[in-house]
Formats: C-alpha cells, structure tokens, sequence
C-alpha cells in the first residue's frame, strides 16, 4: 500500500510509519514540527524513518504544501493525525485549535476527495463525550457536550468530515482515541509527566484527589487499531466510529501509583487542582472496534507501563529512541 500519514513526526505518527515501512509499504508523510512540544524529540522520532519514507515538512492548512504532497500519490489511504493534542493547551487558545484541528482537516479532507484518494482515517478523541458520566462511553452515546476548546475541535472536525461524505462522498473512518502512552509519548502527557517527576525525586501531581478515571491504551494497540482501519474496505455507510480504548478504566492515583512500581521507585502522590477542560472520567467500550476491525488490545498496562519505565530512564539520559 501507499500510505499517508499527516503528522507523521508525531508520538502515534511516528509509531504507524515504521510499522508500515517494515512490513513493506510505501509511507509519504507531512508534519509542520509545530512548537506545542521541543521539536527535537519529533527529529528523533524520524531518526528511523528518515531513509526510509518520503518526508514532507509543511503545514497542512497551506494549500500549496498539499500539493507538493498529493503529487507523491495516489494513495491508498490517508490517515491525518496532524493536530494541536492538548485539553489543557486548547483552554488557552481555543481560536488556534479551531483552526489546525478543524481548517485543518477540511483542507486535507478537501484534497483527499479532490485527488479521488479512496479512504480518510481520522484520529479523534474520546474528549467529545465531554463529561457523560455514563461510563464506558459509547459511539452512540451524545457527543453536542465537549468539556474542551480541543474535544470541541475534534467533534468539528468530524461533524465536517460527515458533511463532506454527504457532498463529496469522501468515505472516512474515525477512531476515537482515548490515552494513549507508549515509548516517545509527548513530555506533556501524564504518563510521561508521572514518570520525570518520579525519576527526579518530585511528587507526582494529581488531578484532583486522583479518583478520575482514564483509559491507557498502548500505543503499539492503536497502530493496531489504525491499520485495521487503514486496510478495511469504505462500509455502506461513508463514515464509520469507533472508540480505540482499552475499555478499563484507571483511577490517576492508581497509575501514578504504578508508574513508581514500574521504575522501582518509591514516589510521593500530591493532590492537584483540577484543571478546567479536563474531564472527571474518561472510559471508552471498544465493543464496535473489536467487532468490525477486529481490534483486541494486547498490552496489559502493567507491562507497557514496565516497557514505558524502561524507555523513560533511557529518554531521561537523552536516549530518546
Ligand atoms: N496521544 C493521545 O493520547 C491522543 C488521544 C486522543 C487523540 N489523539 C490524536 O492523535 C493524533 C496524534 O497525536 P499524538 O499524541 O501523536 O500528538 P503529537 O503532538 O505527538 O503529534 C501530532 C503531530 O502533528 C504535527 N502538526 C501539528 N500541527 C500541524 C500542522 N498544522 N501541519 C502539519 N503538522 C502538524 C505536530 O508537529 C506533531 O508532530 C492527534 O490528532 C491527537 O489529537 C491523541
């Protein structure tokens, strides 16, 4: 197949291209190295893929850098991860998550239609089921309430791509992804966050008293997932959801709990104040992904926890592959 990956210098992006390129397909990718987080560690992420894929450095909103993009194709799918990923982030700036994450997709979905390539998957987020507190949420549930400016940007992004199915007949599958962790997660995400602040002796701050819940899925689970959908056939229906979560879900004291075993170290928990956009609880039934792509999360969060304390103390001494 010929995949491509917007986003591609990206923690998910990065792990979906060296799968593709080792099991032999052609990988085009296209990312801006936007300043959300150091964009040394999206270098490294290339490190492995620099000779092996056609790397496109531009900004998805800028019509011309899809063309120069798009004259790489035709693909056999699209799978735009390219956005701004932060709940707490986007409270700040709501105006320039609009824009990446909504203009954005409608400018690669647009190209996707024009250029007749056959299929789009789309990484959204279990952020727009807001606070539902009907746990685990599913595809059904009502999505007209994001707690965020970015779960709001998500479900714009979607509610564009549907409108486009209906005009273009763009056929296009969104996944849904919960949190993801895994070697190479952004330095902004808990996991990560838990594990520098345990390595440095520092107490790892809560959200609130730490009952929240949150689903971790590995991130190796979500490439399962993502081409699972990059290689099923367009449905009757143009547009398919579906959750990418593990389907538990994990209270934060418990994790951070956890991330110390993993590293063998004894950590100090310190109640946080809770930050506005972020969600009391968040848990996704992955019910529909097993079904129809055949998904079945394999990492079990003890291990992936380990594997992700083993990459932490190499990443913390600058290794970051
Ligand atoms: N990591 C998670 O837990 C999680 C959960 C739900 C949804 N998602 C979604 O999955 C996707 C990938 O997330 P990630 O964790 O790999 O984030 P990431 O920030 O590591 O990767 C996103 C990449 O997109 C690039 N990018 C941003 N704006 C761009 C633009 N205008 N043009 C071109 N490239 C641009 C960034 O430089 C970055 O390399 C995102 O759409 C995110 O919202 C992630």
């Amino acid at each position: 197949m010929r995949v491509l990956v917007t986003g591609i210098a990206g923690f998910i992006g990065s792990h979906l291209a060296e799968r593709l390129v080792a099991r032999g397909d052609d990988v085009v990718g296209l990312d801006n190295f936007d300043l959300h987080y150091d964009p040394r560690f999206k270098d490294a992420n290339l490190r492995c893929l620099r000779e092996r894929a056609v790397i496109v450095t531009g900004d998805v909103l800028s019509q011309r850098t899809l063309e120069r993009v798009f004259a790489h194709g035709p693909f056999d799918a699209v799978v735009h991860l390219a956005a701004l990923p932060s709940v707490r982030a986007s409270i700040h700036e709501p105006w320039r998550f609009e824009r990446v994450n909504v203009e954005g997709t409608a400018q690669l979905a647009y190209a996707v239609a024009r250029y007749g390539m056959p299929r789009l998957v789309f990484a959204s987020s279990g952020a727009v089921y807001g606070d539902n507190p009907a746990l685990p949420h599913r595809e059904t549930d009502r999505v007209d309430a994001p707690a965020s400016p970015f779960g709001a940007s998500k479900r714009g992004a979607e509610l564009l791509l549907r409108s486009m199915n209906r005009s273009f007949g763009l056929t296009c599958t969104i996944l849904r992804y919960y949190t993801v962790y895994g070697p190479r997660q952004p330095p902004t995400q808990a996991v990560h966050a838990f594990c520098r602040a345990a390595l440095r002796g520092r107490p790892l701050e809560l959200f609130g008293e730490g009952s929240a819940l949150r689903d971790l899925v590995h991130v190796d689970d979500v490439v399962d997932a993502t081409l699972a959908a990059v290689e099923r056939p367009p449905t009757a229906r143009g547009v398919s959801v579906y959750n990418v979560s593990s389907g538990t879900g994990v209270r934060t004291s418990e994790l951070a709990a956890a991330v110390g075993v993993a590293l063998g170290k004894r950590v100090r928990l310190q109640r946080g104040l809770p930050h506005p956009g972020e969600v009391v609880s968040s848990v996704g039934a992955n019910d529909a992904a097993r079904r129809e792509l055949g998904f079945v999360p394999r990492v079990a969060l003890a291990d992936g926890l380990a594997d992700f304390a083993r990459w932490a103390r190499r990443a913390d001494r600058g290794d970051w592959l």
